[in-house]
């Protein structure tokens, strides 16, 4: 499973990279205006900052929700980096540039994804990643996991390339439910990634163990 962090800030991604486990970045319009970068050339800026943090695939959102308007973005941003992903909304003209972008070979990651019959759209259009939004389904009174069970079967009946993105993850349980079910890749904050780290018994074995070491010295 790859583990993605969900966030524009340079210290969190920068925290997770050195961790060794980070395999990418996934972005969007509010995380970026959440630390501050606004302005066109800014954020591109930062997301070449980005892409020199670490070494894995990171998610450039467009805002354009037009064909023609997603395709010059999404080219100008996969020509920033060779690790942009270009990530385009699920829409009709979404999907019609999804499939411009995967016959060119650019990569694309396709964001806000609530159903399974929207990622069965964003596969057949050839889209790299699919994200779908699991707390936020979860803050519906929706199972975001069933969402994730759905696309595996799916996908699996079919044997799609495109990679299940689990997404809008909160917490711990979030990723540990996503692995078993067998989601490709997961994006969350940097506390649901440390706090796997997390067991009371490990840091009371710990304290032990430098305890008796102590005694015997
Ligand atoms: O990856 C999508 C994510 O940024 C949305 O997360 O917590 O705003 O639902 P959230």
């Amino acid at each position: 499973m790859k583990f993605f962090i969900d966030t524009a800030n340079l210290d969190q991604i920068k925290e997770a990279q050195a961790l060794g486990i980070l395999d990418g970045v996934t972005t969007n319009p509010s995380l970026m205006a959440k630390e501050g970068i606004t302005g066109h050339d800014n954020i591109l800026k930062h997301y070449v900052a980005i892409c020199e943090a670490v070494e894995g695939d990171v998610s450039a959102e467009v805002i354009s929700v037009d064909f023609e308007g997603m395709v010059r973005e999404g080219e100008a941003l996969a020509e920033l980096h060779p690790q942009i992903v270009v990530k385009i909304p699920m829409i009709k003209e979404g999907v019609k540039a999804l499939k411009y972008f995967s016959q060119k070979g650019i990569k694309t990651n396709c964001t806000l994804i609530f159903s399974a019959g929207q990622a069965l759209l964003a596969a057949k259009a050839g889209a790299t990643y699919v994200s779908p939004f699991i707390g936020r389904l979860d803050d519906v009174s929706t199972d975001g996991l069933n969402l994730i069970q759905e696309i595996r079967h799916i996908y699996d009946n079919y044997a799609f390339q495109t990679e299940i993105l689990a997404a809008s993850v909160r917490h711990t349980m979030h990723i540990i439910d996503c692995a078993k079910i067998g989601a490709d890749v997961m994006t969350g904050p940097l506390s649901a990634i440390t706090g796997l780290l997390n067991h009371p018994l490990t840091d009371i074995g710990l304290a032990k163990f430098l305890e008796d070491h102590k005694k015997g010295n």
